[in-house]
């Protein structure tokens, strides 16, 4: 069967705190979604990219039609408005799969140096019969859960521990995220029938395969597979294109 990319660029970058959207903000002199679609282009394993990008932000469009020009024929182009959450802008990407996509990448825009062998790792392990596949490296820090408590004599407004889950359990997890297209939609249908509170919880395209019931198989990720949230990630993504760390 087919692969199709789907890329999700349309969140706002907050975080980032550069004014504009992420995808736009430059990284090694070039916008960071280059950097994540030529990836993906230069990975050969998909048949269709979709690219969501902010609604009614031309200059994007801009970006994504050079994007398409350089990434040459041969593969089926779409450009979608996202929507006002993650699960949205990849809703908005599913619609628009063309015919024969059997398998689809979820990728964030964000991770603009994702290597060619985590595209194939994943790639590799939906071939070989999983529906649901994610990226991901083990936790170096120690991860506690907490609830919010007060402080005994004070009545301040404190967190406590209730747990410290096994790190050797753990794993932080990436993108690209590898489904069965038809597992998908029906992760998707089932999140769309969650409340507010639910949705917002909702972080990845895994956590709505698992709450359908599927099996949901971890592959290797990598270290320069990083999303960029802060500045600090920025500033380590510059050092890494400088680097030999490639
Ligand atoms: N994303 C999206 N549509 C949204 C929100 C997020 O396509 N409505 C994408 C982002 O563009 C990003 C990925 O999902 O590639 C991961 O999201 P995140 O790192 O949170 O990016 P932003 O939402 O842009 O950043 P912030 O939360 O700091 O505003
Ligand atoms: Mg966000």
């Amino acid at each position: 069967g087919s692969c199709a990319v789907v890329i999700v660029a349309a969140g706002s970058g907050q975080r980032l705190g550069f004014g504009v959207p992420k995808a736009r903000v430059p990284l090694g002199g070039e916008p960071m979604l280059a950097h994540a679609v030529l990836g993906v282009v230069n990975a050969g394993i998909a048949a269709q990219i979709c690219i969501a990008i902010p609604p009614g932000d031309p200059e994007m469009a801009g970006i994504c039609a050079d994007l398409q020009e350089q990434a040459g024929p041969g593969i089926l182009w779409s450009v979608v408005e996202g929507g006002a959450d993650r699960s949205e802008s990849v809703r908005a990407a599913l619609a628009v799969m063309a015919e024969g996509i059997t398998t689809v990448l979820v990728h964030d825009g964000a991770r603009p140096l994702t290597p060619s062998g985590v595209f194939e790792r994943v790639t590799a392990a939906l071939r070989d019969g999983a529906r649901a596949v994610i990226p991901a490296l083990a936790v170096v820090d120690t991860i506690k859960t907490v609830v919010p408590t007060e402080l005994p004599a004070t009545g301040a407004g404190v967190e406590k521990v209730s747990g410290t889950p096994p790190r050797s359990r753990l794993r932080a997890v990436q993108t690209p995220q590898g489904f069965e297209l038809e597992t998908l939609r029906r992760a998707h249908a089932h999140a769309l029938t969650l409340d507010a509170a639910a949705a917002a919880q909702v972080t990845d395209d895994a956590m709505l395969v698992e709450a359908i019931g599927e099996d949901v198989y971890v592959v290797q990720g990598s270290a320069h597979s990083l999303k960029i949230t802060t500045p600090t990630d920025l500033l380590l993504a510059e050092a890494m294109l400088q680097g030999p760390l490639r």
